[in-house]
């Protein structure tokens, strides 16, 4: 029986069009069952639904300063849809210590640095301003600790003389997209 996955986003939703193509593979251990935005204007909605993806909004704003409740929501949505494993994917929302037990061992992220190095925003620009010699993504199980948990899959390119903020995302963006579906198949799998 193939898992089944919700993705979790917040904007544009390339890494999630990343893991809903590679799921259409006949052998591939997890089919993505459900996107779930907390924007309602977020792009990637549209890409979800003309993929054939069931979507639904769990718009944040409409808690307040309720996290709880927002999350109660979002938990309620991945329960309807029996969903067994969670991605995050640009899901730019901090999650409670609750929400992350609750899913514990059943919820994948993707960041766009080589962990532990970067944690947080701006990864690119941080790492530019650094000077390291390479950069890259990861993807790890979610723990309460923002941007730790054990880690699944990481790759890195080198930066180049001349690399912007700019050049260098979008490298780093081709690697996410080849290392998000690696270790989703690694974890429906349960090679983890
Ligand atoms: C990706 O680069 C992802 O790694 C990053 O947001 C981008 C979302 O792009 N996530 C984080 O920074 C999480 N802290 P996408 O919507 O095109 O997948």
């Amino acid at each position: 029986m193939k898992k089944r996955v919700a993705i979790l986003i917040s904007g544009r939703g390339s890494n999630m069009t990343a893991l809903i193509e590679a799921a259409k593979a006949k052998d591939y251990p997890a089919e993505i069952a459900l996107v779930v935005s907390n924007r309602p204007d977020a792009p990637g909605l549209s890409r979800a639904r003309s993929a054939g993806v069931a979507t639904a909004v769990v718009d944040h704003t409409r808690f307040g300063d309720e996290r709880k409740a927002f999350e109660h929501a979002l938990d309620a949505e991945l329960q309807k849809n029996r969903i067994d494993l969670v991605c995050l994917a640009g899901f730019m929302r901090l999650l409670t210590p609750w929400f992350v037990t609750r899913w514990s061992g059943r919820m994948l992220n993707i960041h766009p640095s080589l962990l532990p190095q970067f944690k947080g925003l701006h990864t690119h620009r941080r790492a530019l301003e650094a000077g390291v010699k390479r950069h890259g993504a990861t993807v790890h199980f979610v723990v309460p600790e923002m941007d730790s948990g054990p880690i699944v899959a990481q790759d890195s390119v080198a930066v180049r003389e001349g690399d912007t903020e700019e050049t260098l995302a979008a490298r780093v963006l081709e690697l996410e997209h080849k290392i998000y579906p690696r270790a989703l198949r690694a974890v429906a799998e349960g090679r983890t």
